[in-house]
């Protein structure tokens, strides 16, 4: 793109190579670093033998580049592909299980960052079969940052640390897990529940504020009751209220939590995509964000196309970008990208206290 644009423009030529040679990099932050589960996984699953939670075969993938699956479960990108889009990236940082020793010079420079994600995954350690727990992305995260902190200019390495953006997408399997061990819970249980859901979420933001973390991007717990998983078990083929409830009650208590966390923990800044109520938004109005169907999935089999995974055999539908799901859990690539949007630079309505565009120009 450099040589084009230096023939349209002297000007923005010298610019750039100004720019370049001031940071050595254009993008809006040093790194990102990415935990949580499925909706942001990049492919850490295809490296855990035991796990069945893995999106590393056909049809996933069929919209990435060159129809490759990743691990990502979408037909293509996911969320935080785009949200690293429009961070000035070309896509998410590698998965962690696929660093080695001649791939992770600049990430060990504390520039691009790190996806620890895991499929299935979720706040509370017992969330999920053969997984990598919140619990031990945030282990890898400080091994890795003990290697970073190893390197010659430390000083500046913490410096990029306290400028990355550190994204949070997790909750939904925790929810997910509830309802399925008690779907019509009394209140005391409901509470409970939220109690120690939100005192773990706690200790892990701690826990990456204690390493040098400062700027958090969240992806709030989605509306899992209208996912088509969800609706496949209402007979009239609706929204599981229920569910809805549990994933909005978190959604609050997290949004108490991070409030609280900015007043306590000095410098700490974050910003909450809602992903429950962009959700909701768009399957009361499929029209005005360009979807045919919400309700059912791309991929899959049986009532609603949720009756089985996105497995080889599965039937997909072509018209993908007119799909709010992909399979039965998951959205579609064209979801994820509306998504980040709104998330790096849309209404509060969507998005807050602050956009995550917001978050990331934020000064000191
Ligand atoms: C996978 O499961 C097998 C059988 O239960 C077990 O022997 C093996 O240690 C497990 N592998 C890993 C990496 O956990
Ligand atoms: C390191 O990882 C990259 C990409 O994941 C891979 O292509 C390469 O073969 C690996 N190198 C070694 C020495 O394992
Ligand atoms: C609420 O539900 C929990 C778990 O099912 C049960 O142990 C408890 O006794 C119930 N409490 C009340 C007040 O009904
Ligand atoms: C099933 O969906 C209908 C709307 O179609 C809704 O009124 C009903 O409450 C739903 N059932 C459950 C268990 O949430
Ligand atoms: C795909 O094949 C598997 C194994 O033969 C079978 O269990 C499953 O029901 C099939 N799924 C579809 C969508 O046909």
């Amino acid at each position: 793109m450099k040589q084009p644009l230096c023939l349209f423009s002297v000007l923005f030529c010298v610019f750039s190579r100004f720019v370049g040679a001031t940071t050595s990099y254009t993008w809006k932050v040093p790194a990102i670093y990415v935990f949580g589960d499925s909706t942001v996984d990049v492919g850490n699953n295809n490296y855990l033998t035991n796990s069945t939670a893995k999106a590393n075969y056909p049809h996933y993938g069929i919209d990435f580049p060159h129809s490759r699956p990743t691990g990502r479960f979408s037909n293509g990108y996911n969320q935080i592909d785009f949200v690293a889009i429009h961070m000035g990236f070309r896509r998410s940082p590698p998965p962690y299980l696929s660093l080695n020793d001649t791939n992770n010079h600049q990430i060990l420079k504390g520039l691009r960052g790190v996806n620890f994600a895991s499929a299935g995954s979720g706040i509370l350690d017992s969330t999920g079969g053969n997984i990598i727990t919140t619990t031990q992305q945030l282990l890898y995260f400080e091994t890795l940052r003990s290697k970073m902190m190893a390197q010659p200019n430390a000083d500046q390495v913490a410096q990029r640390l306290s400028k990355s953006l550190f994204l949070i997408s997790a909750g939904g399997n925790d929810a997910f897990a509830f309802f399925a061990a008690n779907n019509s819970p009394n209140n005391s249980a409901v509470l409970l529940f939220y109690n120690t859901l939100l005192s773990k979420y706690e200790n892990h933001i701690k826990t990456l504020y204690g390493l040098g973390a400062r700027r958090f991007a969240v992806i709030n717990v989605p509306a899992i009751g209208c996912v088509p998983f969800a609706r496949v078990q209402n007979l009239t083929g609706g929204c599981i209220n229920g569910m809805n409830q549990i994933a909005k009650g978190l959604n609050d208590a997290i949004t108490d939590l991070f409030s609280k966390l900015a007043v306590a923990l000095p410098g700490l800044k974050y910003s909450i995509g809602a992903s429950y109520d962009l959700t909701l938004t768009a399957i009361s109005n499929p029209r005005s964000f360009g979807f045919k169907d919400v309700e059912s999935a791309c991929c899959g089999s049986g009532k609603l196309n949720a009756q089985s995974y996105c497995t080889p055999n599965a039937t997909y539908c072509m018209n993908r970008k007119q799909y709010l799901f992909w399979d039965l859990i998951h959205p579609t690539q064209q979801a994820s990208k509306i998504s980040a949007s709104v998330f790096y630079d849309g209404p509060a309505q969507f998005v807050g206290p602050i956009t995550y565009k917001q978050l990331v120009y934020s000064n000191n």
